[in-house]
């Protein structure tokens, strides 16, 4: 039999600060009940200082090592997906590596923002499946606060910091061959670079980078291409929309996300929501999302659960997987 990568364990970590709309709009011109109705946040976390990718990756990332009964000897992979390292180099990825203690493999950054870690999940299945490594850590970490224009009310409102992790290992004998990550499918169109970007980076002069959207061209693009990669994630593996258990999506927007939800005729309670408390945290937000419903039990061992992201670039990608 092939070998399979099964998803063993989650882990999230939020930071400790929490930031309310009512907080925000008394230095941004906003206000409370703008923010809610165009995006459904309600609050979000920023980072303190110490909180940086690679603290907040390690903390998710030991959570997620900790559910799956697994210790930093089974790690072969560390993937860290972030728009927001700590450093140019070494990759947060190996600040991770150290900081868990883990003496072997190899890991680095990846970077596909909002689809981040989608694409890291489809990297580390991949090497599972090639038996290129037996154990992965799959991360998002990103500190979004750190590279917000507050100038611009359209987009310093509708992020967050965090991180969530999970640990992908080989299936054995034992598993249930029912079990895994079914498929995963990842996309880009670099020509729409220009409505979502950072304008500036550590290699360029005089520009730390802020970030920059064009929020409407992005809400009509997210709504198409992830309409098309969940109904090319079902069609791949013979399935129909009512074999999902569980839609977990990236947490931009919950207009967004209703409209996702509507399209797979999926109930509300089927869709897992923390965009009200989180705001959108980027590569992090959907591992984030999926710890919290394992985390209290809402997805059980066995479930369909379907993961889809979009993000700048354009990036974007959809996963498969039984718990
Ligand atoms: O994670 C990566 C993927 N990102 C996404 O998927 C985000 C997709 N886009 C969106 O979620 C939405 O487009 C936004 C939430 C960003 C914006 O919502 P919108 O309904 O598209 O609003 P808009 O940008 O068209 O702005 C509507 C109005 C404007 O005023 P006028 O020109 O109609 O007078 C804005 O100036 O709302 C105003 N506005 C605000 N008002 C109060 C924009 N931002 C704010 C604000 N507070 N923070």
């Amino acid at each position: 039999m092939p070998i399979r990568s099964i998803l063993a364990g989650c882990g999230g970590y939020l930071p400790e600060r929490i930031v309310t709309n009512e907080e925000l709009s008394r230095t941004v011109d906003t206000s409370d009940a703008w923010i809610q109705e165009r995006t459904g946040i309600r609050q979000r976390h920023f980072a303190a200082k110490h909180e940086t990718t690679a603290f907040m990756g390690t903390a998710a990332a030991a959570a997620a090592l900790a559910d799956a009964g697994a210790t930093a000897a089974d790690v072969d992979a560390i993937i860290l997906a972030t728009s927001t390292p700590d450093q140019a180099f070494p990759a947060s990825a190996l600040r991770v590596q150290a900081a868990l203690g883990v003496k072997q493999g190899f890991g680095f950054d990846l970077s596909a923002a909002c689809a981040g870690f989608i694409y890291a999940l489809s990297v580390a299945d991949g090497l599972i499946r090639a038996g290129q490594v037996r154990g992965a850590l799959v991360i998002g970490s990103e500190v979004y606060s750190r590279i917000l224009n507050w100038q611009d009310r359209g987009t310093c409102v509708l992020f967050g910091d965090g991180a969530g992790a999970v640990f992908l290992r080989a299936a054995t004998a034992a598993d249930d061959d029912r079990r895994g990550v079914l498929s995963t499918h990842i996309h880009a169109q670099g020509t729409l670079g220009d409505i979502l970007y950072v304008d500036g980076a550590v290699g360029q002069p005089d520009k730390p980078g802020h970030l920059v959207m064009h929020g409407r061209e992005v809400f009509r693009h997210a709504v198409t291409r992830l309409a098309e990669a969940v109904e090319e994630a079902l069609a791949a593996n013979g399935l129909r929309h009512t074999d999902i258990d569980w839609l977990v999506p990236h947490q931009a927007n919950s207009r967004i996300i209703e409209a996702m939800g509507r399209k797979l005729g999926l109930p509300a309670d089927r869709v897992v929501v923390t965009v009200d408390r989180h705001a959108n945290t980027s590569a992090a937000s959907v591992p984030l999302a999926l710890a919290e419903a394992r985390g209290d039990g809402r997805i059980k061992p066995g479930d369909l659960v379907l993961l889809e992201a979009l993000g700048g670039g354009l990036a974007w990608g959809s996963a498969l997987v039984r718990l």
